[in-house]
C-alpha cells in the first residue's frame, strides 16, 4: 500500500491531498467549515510550507510529513498555546519510538545532534473566552538524504541521522497515538503538570547557559525546565523568570540552532 492509501486505513478523519500551500492554510479553512475535533490535513508536499515567525518552511515531495491537527478543544484561548508543548512531547516520543536520539528545544523544536528534525506551529481561531479552532502544523524530516544548502548547518532528517528509510505512515500513527494519549489528559487537566518532568527529561537546554532574545532585550541566564503552563523558567542573577513562547526565542551557547 502507498502511503496515501495507509493513512486513509487510520481510524481518523483524514484529509490528503498531493499538494498543498500549506497544511496549516487548508486545515483553517476546513476547520471553519465544520471539519470535527482531531481531523487530520496531511499533503505530500506544500509549496508554501509556513514556520513560526514568519519564515518559510521547506517541504518537498515524498521525503517529509506535513501535517496539521484540526482541533476544537473546550478550553480557554489562552490555554492553547500549551497544546504546542503536547505535541512536541508526542514528537519526541514518537522520535524515541524509532530510536532517533533527539531533544526538545523549547518550546516546539526537535533537535537531533544539533540539528531540527521537526518543526511545529501552532495557530487558532478564539473568541475572547471560547476557542473556534487550534491548528497544530507538524513537520517531519523523515527521508531526505539532503537538504538546500542555506539549511544544511540547520536541519536534519531522520535518514540522515540513521541511514535508514522509514515507513512515513507508521511515525504518523505513532505521532497520533502519543498525542491522542497527553491531549486527552491535557483536556481533563487543564494544565501540563502531567507531562512537565518528563518534557524536561528531554529539553536538551536543561540545567544549561543560554541567551534570551525578547523583543527590546537580550540577556542569559540558566534553564531550568518548564512549568505547569509551559513557561520556561530561566535563572537569573538567583532570581527565576518565566518566560512565554510567543514572545521570546532561545539560543545556546553550543551547538543548536535558534
Ligand atoms: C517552525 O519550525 O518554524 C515550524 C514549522 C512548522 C511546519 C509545519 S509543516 C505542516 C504545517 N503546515 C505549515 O505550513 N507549517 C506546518
Amino acid at each position: 500500500m502507498n502511503f496515501k492509501d495507509k493513512l486513509l486505513n487510520l481510524d481518523r478523519k483524514i484529509y490528503y491531498y498531493d499538494c498543498l500551500g500549506s497544511t496549516n492554510d487548508q486545515a483553517k479553512i476546513l476547520a471553519k467549515e465544520g471539519a470535527v475535533d482531531g481531523s487530520l490535513v496531511i499533503a505530500e508536499m506544500q509549496n508554501a510550507g509556513k514556520g513560526r515567525m514568519g519564515r518559510s518552511f521547506f517541504s518537498p515531495a515524498g521525503s517529509g510529513i506535513w501535517m496539521s491537527l484540526i482541533l476544537k478543544p473546550q478550553i480557554l484561548p489562552e490555554k492553547a498555546s500549551m497544546l504546542t508543548l503536547v505535541a512536541a512531547l508526542a514528537v519526541q516520543e514518537t522520535m524515541m519510538d524509532f530510536d532517533i536520539p533527539s531533544g526538545i528545544k523549547w518550546p516546539n523544536d526537535i533537535v537531533v545532534q544539533g540539528r531540527k528534525v521537526t518543526g511545529i506551529l501552532t495557530e487558532m481561531s478564539a473568541e475572547p473566552n471560547h476557542v473556534d479552532y487550534v491548528i497544530l502544523g507538524v513537520g517531519i524530516n523523515v527521508n531526505m538524504k539532503e537538504f538546500p544548502e542555506e539549511l544544511e548547518a540547520v536541519a536534519t532528517s531522520m535518514a540522515q541521522v540513521t541511514g535508514k528509510e522509514y515507513d512515513r505512515s507508521e511515525i504518523v500513527k505513532a505521532f497520533l497515538m502519543h498525542f491522542e494519549k497527553h491531549y486527552q489528559t491535557f483536556i481533563k487537566e487543564g494544565n501540563l503538570n502531567f507531562l512537565r518532568e518528563t518534557y524536561n527529561q528531554h529539553l536538551i537546554h536543561r540545567n544549561k547557559h543560554i541567551h534570551v532574545h525578547e523583543i527590546r532585550q537580550s540577556w542569559e541566564g540558566i534553564s531550568i525546565g518548564i512549568n505547569a503552563y509551559g513557561e520556561l523558567i530561566v535563572r537569573k542573577d538567583d532570581q527565576d523568570v518565566c518566560l512565554c513562547s510567543g514572545e521570546v526565542s532561545i539560543r545556546g551557547v553550543y551547538g543548536y540552532m535558534e
